[in-house]
Parts: C-alpha cells; sequence; structure tokens
C-alpha cells in the first residue's frame, strides 16, 4: 500500500467524522445517528456510493439543520470529503466506511430521511446485477431504512442503469409512488433539486458532453 493511502487511513482511524471498522461505535448506531453521532434529532439523509463525498458535503454546507452521512467502500475517498468536513468544521457531515450491502447493520428501520445515490458503477454484465447499487436487493433494503415516505433521488450519467432501474418499477419488480425523472436533468425543471453541486463523477461526464439522468420516487 502507497505511503499517501496509509497516511489517509491513519487520518480516518483518528476522526470523529469516520466511522468505521476497528472503532467503538462501528455497528453501534443502527437507530442511534441523530441521538448518538450528531446529537440532534435532525432529519438524516444519506449518499451511497459517496466516493469524495463532494455530495455529501455539498448538501451539508447548503442544509446546515440536516445530518448527512456518506457511505463507501474505499477508505482513500471517504478521506477527501472527511478532510473538507473537518476543514469547514461540518459538524453535520459524517462518512461510513461499508459495502452498502451491509447497510442494515448500520441504520435503523424508517431511520433515514432522503437517500441519494450519486453515479453508481453501472455494473452491466448480467452476472453483475445483484452489484447494482439499484438492485431489487438494495432498494428492497433501501425502502426498509427510509422513513414513510422518504425520497430516494438517484443521479447517473449512464444510460443503461437508469432505464434498468426504471423498467424495475415499469415490470412492478419494485412499487414505487410518485415517480419524476428527466434523461436530461440540466436543461429540466428538476435542476433546482440538486443544489449545483457536482459530483466527481459528474464533472467528468458532463465535460464530455454526456446528459445527466435524474429519478426521484418514493416507495409505495
Ligand atoms: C463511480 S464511483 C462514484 C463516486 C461518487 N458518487 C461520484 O459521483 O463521484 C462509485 C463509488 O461507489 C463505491 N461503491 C461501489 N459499490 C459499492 C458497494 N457495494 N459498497 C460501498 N461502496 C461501493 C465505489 O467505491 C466508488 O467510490
Amino acid at each position: 500500500m502507497g505511503r499517501k493511502k496509509l497516511e489517509r487511513f491513519q487520518d480516518n482511524a483518528e476522526r470523529y467524522n469516520v466511522v468505521e471498522d476497528g472503532k467503538p461505535n462501528f455497528g453501534k448506531l443502527i437507530g442511534k445517528w441523530r441521538e448518538r453521532h450528531f446529537k440532534n434529532g435532525n432529519d438524516l439523509v444519506v449518499e451511497l456510493g459517496c466516493g469524495r463525498g463532494e455530495y455529501t458535503v455539498g448538501l451539508g454546507e447548503h442544509m446546515p439543520d440536516t445530518n448527512f452521512v456518506g457511505v463507501d467502500i474505499k477508505g482513500s475517498r471517504i478521506w477527501v470529503g472527511s478532510s473538507y468536513a473537518v476543514e469547514n468544521n461540518l459538524s453535520n457531515v459524517a462518512f461510513l466506511r461499508t459495502q452498502i450491502e451491509l447497510l442494515e447493520n448500520h441504520f435503523g428501520e424508517e431511520e433515514i430521511s432522503e437517500i441519494w445515490v450519486t453515479f453508481p458503477d453501472p455494473r452491466p454484465k448480467d452476472k453483475d446485477e445483484k452489484k447494482r447499487l439499484t438492485s431489487p436487493r438494495c432498494l428492497n433494503t433501501y425502502k426498509k431504512l427510509l422513513s414513510k415516505d422518504g425520497w430516494v433521488k438517484f443521479k447517473t450519467d449512464n444510460t443503461f442503469i437508469f432505464d434498468y432501474t426504471l423498467e424495475l418499477f415499469q415490470n412492478k419488480q419494485i412499487e414505487v409512488k410518485n415517480l419524476e425523472y428527466t434523461h436530461d436533468l440540466y436543461n429540466s425543471e428538476y435542476m433546482d433539486e440538486h443544489f449545483g453541486v457536482k459530483t466527481k463523477y459528474e464533472k467528468l461526464f458532463y465535460d464530455q458532453g454526456e446528459n445527466i439522468k435524474y429519478m426521484k420516487f418514493q416507495f409505495a
């Protein structure tokens, strides 16, 4: 492992805003994020596959009275968002290092107010369907952890995973309500909903001329 990565892991290990394996609170915050971690009663918004956490910290800056948790398995990426949050005193922002498949080990039923899925790996091979962050298994987990009528918001450059997700709803594999979507977020009425915060991947693909797709829905 490179020196830079090791230093980042060491920083993460010492930071309050990174929850990860080896720390006493890892797996102990189920249903208790507000009370035990943020020490307030504010809503909890979770970004899945947050990477460097641009969205988590960006939304955290816009909404200081909401708690934000970015989830990713890559510690060196999380370090970037975690550093920004430390440097800018964003006490409403935290990061959880875990596999998204294990989300139920970390959040309680109906604990989350809103879930953002931002630019997930599309995983186009059939054999990888289970690894898609909008697979039926993942969506059923999100349904359990979201508060009643909580929103899922999903942004991607990738037409395959976007249309795959829409098909799950159209063929009723997953029942949703109030579904709205656009294949061109930046030329749509939904622009305000993403607060002008671009993730690393969003910027990369947008600059290459890709349309950014966006959908939001609630579980039925
Ligand atoms: C394409 S990147 C997008 C990062 C960020 N959301 C952005 O828009 O810049 C996908 C991210 O999801 C994370 N990821 C993919 N599958 C995951 C899983 N099963 N559990 C946790 N993180 C995962 C990867 O580590 C990576 O950081």
